[in-house]
């Protein structure tokens, strides 16, 4: 099979394709299945683009990132985490997007693996997949909160695993690993001479716990992270990876060639938004409040929430109460509520047919709305 053939379709876009026609024809539909915020991006920020795009200077930046943007990440990591990072460790990428088609393209030969949780965020495998790699994906349930483990990563690596992914919190269950679980799967993969990558994304999106970043644990770990998500910048295609010194020369070499450097505009807005603190706080807790309510009305109609979500913006619950089938269900649901939500097997294979995926990066109001509209289909 051809390289391009093993890339999947991220599915859920027919689903939004279909909401959108139901919307053009006039229905209104309650979006619970898209992972990107309600909230525009904080004004401080659109304000620092508009005044630099102003000055006129918006050729590239070095491929590695305005320097300026790393030094004032660096400074953020021991703000925020405690930890210090040389901030050429720090490259600036077009999302996180941009930093995992990187760092899969400098880890992997031909025929070497990663490990993965299934469900995890679709993306990632084929990333894998395009850098000529294999993903293992690793079925995951409530015992380990959805997430890898080292008795997980031991069953599982094999000679050419170069190494295991996590997401904290996890897309789509929006658990968080346990600190003692991340210390120890971080001394795992370094024992098999492997790396951990830990996408951060969600990182400052988390409800009672704080999101540990991997980088406390060891740090020869690769932290993924981005803008899109805690700052509200997903169409600004901002974001960073940190990686060890011994790898900072290849991934210059290879940013050089790909990206060139990430958008120049978005880096500058990028800086303003690590000083956003307020306008992230107000968003988190807008997204706790509706959680809060999700977590209270989804048992009622029939959704069992195993292990309670603690971060990102997502609650994955099984279904098995109400369907056999969640593809099926979703399709159902949205012809005949208007109700869209994920269904499992966007996220892997796994038990993917007994699960959905509530995003509620959506308005309280069309969030109970939407239950209102399920209890009335169920
Ligand atoms: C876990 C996870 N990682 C990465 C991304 C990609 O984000 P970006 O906009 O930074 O490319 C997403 C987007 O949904 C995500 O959920």
């Amino acid at each position: 099979m051809r390289r391009i053939d093993l890339i999947e379709p991220f599915r859920v876009m027919q689903l939004l394709e279909r909401a959108k026609e139901l919307e053009a024809a006039g229905r209104k539909i309650i979006h619970m299945e898209i992972g990107e915020p309600d909230f525009p991006t904080p004004a401080s920020v659109i304000e620092a683009a508009r005044q630099q795009l102003a000055t006129g200077d918006n050729f590239y930046t070095p491929s590695t990132g305005n320097p300026d943007l790393q030094l004032a990440l660096s400074n953020w990591y021991k703000q925020e985490y405690g930890v210090d990072v040389a901030a050429e460790r720090i490259l600036i990428t077009p999302g996180t997007s941009g930093a995992f088609s990187l760092i899969y393209a400098v880890l992997l030969e031909a025929g070497e693996s990663v490990l993965l949780s299934d469900p995890g965020y679709p993306c990632q495998r084929n990333f894998i997949r395009l850098a000529g790699g294999e993903a293992i994906n690793v079925p995951v349930g409530p015992e380990t909160r959805y997430h890898l483990s080292t008795a997980l990563l031991e069953e599982n690596w094999r000679q050419g695993t170069r190494a295991a992914v996590i997401i904290n919190p996890s897309n789509p269950t929006g658990t968080l690993i346990k600190d003692n679980v991340m210390s120890a799967m971080a001394e795992t993969c370094r024992n098999h001479g492997g790396y951990l990558i830990s996408d951060e994304i969600y990182h400052g999106l988390t409800y009672g716990a704080k999101a540990r970043c991997a980088l406390e644990f060891n740090n020869q770990a690769i932290v993924v992270n981005g803008f899109s998500k805690r700052w509200a910048m997903t169409g600004w295609r901002i974001g960073w990876i940190i990686v060890p010194e011994a790898l900072i020369d290849a991934c210059r070499r290879v940013m050089q060639n790909i990206f060139i450097a990430a958008p120049t505009l978005s880096q500058y807005a990028a800086l303003a938004a690590l000083t956003a603190d307020g306008a992230v706080e107000t968003m988190r807790l807008a997204y706790d409040e509706r959680r809060r309510y999700l977590l209270s009305a989804l048992p009622e109609l029939g959704f069992d929430v195993v292990v309670e979500p603690q971060g990102a913006f997502y609650i994955y619950a099984n279904v098995s109460r109400i369907t056999r089938d969640s593809r099926q269900f979703c399709w159902r649901l949205l012809e005949d509520a208007g109700v869209a939500l994920t269904p499992g097997e966007d996220f892997g294979a796994f038990k993917a047919d007994e699960y959905v995926r509530f995003s509620y990066a959506t308005g309280l109001d069309d969030i109970r709305e939407g239950m209102q509209r399920i209890r009335n289909f169920l």
